[in-house]
């Protein structure tokens, strides 16, 4: 829904992002996808495609009937170049290991090069691997649930976040004074200790996820007989649980079809399960601190420099769900440059 050139697309170039940040710090391997193309993200884009219409089309469910007249050889030529990407990603590592003899040198020198201790998520599987305590197939799983979990999500709700503080101009200012407050003069990475001083951005990023999890749906089945309300689910029942629905339920959400980051200011949850974006238990998301930081670091870089405008009123917004969200029409966001002279710090600092 390109309203004017003024807006510019920018749902691609975030996943872009988020694809070479994940890469970079689980993979160690910097593939520069904002510059090259990736048919990586392709393929992730397809395949969210494919299994989506899997889904919703029951007809495809046989395996079969998928590989005859459903898209079973679209999906396996996808699946074989996600593969790809990774076992690449893996051996290469390994093979920089090997040839620096062995993870403790290898680390010595990169620790040298860069200044800093900087280890690959991956540089950790390979020593469970080289223990014994993680098998070749385990870490294959892995790394590819990691890259995949680890940079759509946090596209999805980087987007929804820029939709957001553009169709809300009050908020946005209250996160630029807040930037401009821990940043000061200068425009410079975050550190640290910044990263826990913008709470305002958080509580905003929070709310995001409450109004549009970037994981639609979470699947369970029942290992046994559970009692749920007055019903009981037998063992082997399949059960679905959209977030959204529980984010906007009015018993413990007041008016949940606004967007109110005060909410995440200090105040508890109505119920521990009223908010559960990255799921909860045991197989809850490994990542959300490592997303909480990420979206910290990239948003605050980017409003410490823009004003942003949405093309369209949040209402207008339209949702496709499918492994993941995203805006169906595009994600348009106008850029102006910020006049620095128009904020003021909130405090000296
Ligand atoms: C805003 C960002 C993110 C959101 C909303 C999110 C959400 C989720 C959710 C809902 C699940 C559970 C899925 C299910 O059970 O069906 C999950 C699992 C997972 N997430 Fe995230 N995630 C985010 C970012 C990340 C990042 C940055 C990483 C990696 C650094 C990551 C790694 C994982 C992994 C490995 C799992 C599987 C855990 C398991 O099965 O034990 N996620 N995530």
């Amino acid at each position: 829904m390109a309203e004017s050139k003024d807006y510019s697309e920018v749902f691609h170039i975030i996943s872009l992002c988020t694809l070479d940040v994940i890469c970079e710090s689980a993979l160690g391997a910097n593939i520069d996808a904002q510059r090259v193309p990736s048919p990586y993200l392709d393929a992730v884009f397809k395949m969210k495609y494919i299994i989506h219409q899997r889904q919703i089309k029951p007809q495809y469910y046989p395996d079969i009937i998928f590989n005859l007249f459903g898209a079973g050889s679209d999906q396996k030529k996808c699946v074989k170049l996600l593969h790809e990407f990774t076992t690449t990603a893996i051996e290469k590592r390994k093979a920089l290991i090997q040839a620096a003899g062995g993870l403790e040198k290898f680390m010595e020198e990169k620790n040298e090069s860069s200044g800093h201790r900087k280890m690959a998520f991956l540089d950790l599987m390979l020593q469970m691997v080289e223990k014994g305590d993680l098998d070749r197939d385990g870490l294959q799983e892995e790394v590819d649930t990691f890259v995949f979990e680890g940079h759509d999500t946090t596209s999805a709700a980087m987007n929804f976040f820029l939709h957001l503080m553009g169709a809300n101009p009050e908020i946005q200012e209250r996160v630029h004074r807040e930037i401009d407050d821990v940043i000061g003069d200068s425009v410079r990475d975050l550190t640290f200790d910044d990263i826990g001083r913008l709470r305002y951005l958080e509580a905003c990023l929070k709310e995001t996820l409450r109004m549009y999890p970037s994981v639609p749906m979470i699947a369970r089945q029942c290992v046994e007989d559970t009692k749920v309300g007055n019903h009981i689910l037998p063992k082997g029942t399949g059960v679905v649980i959209i977030a959204s629905m529980v984010h906007r339920d009015p018993r413990y959400w007041d008016n949940p079809e606004i967007f109110n980051p005060e909410r995440f200011l200090d105040s508890e949850l109505k119920h521990p399960y009223a908010y559960i974006p990255f799921s909860a238990g045991s197989r809850n998301c490994i990542g959300q601190r490592f997303a909480m930081m990420e979206e910290k670091c990239i948003i605050a870089r980017i409003l410490r420099e823009f004003k942003v405008q949405s093309s369209v009123r949040t209402d207008q917004l339209r949702i496709a769900a499918e492994l993941i969200i995203r805006p169906m029409h595009g994600n348009y966001i106008k850029f102006e440059r910020r006049n620095f002279g128009d904020y003021s710090p909130m405090t000296s600092s």
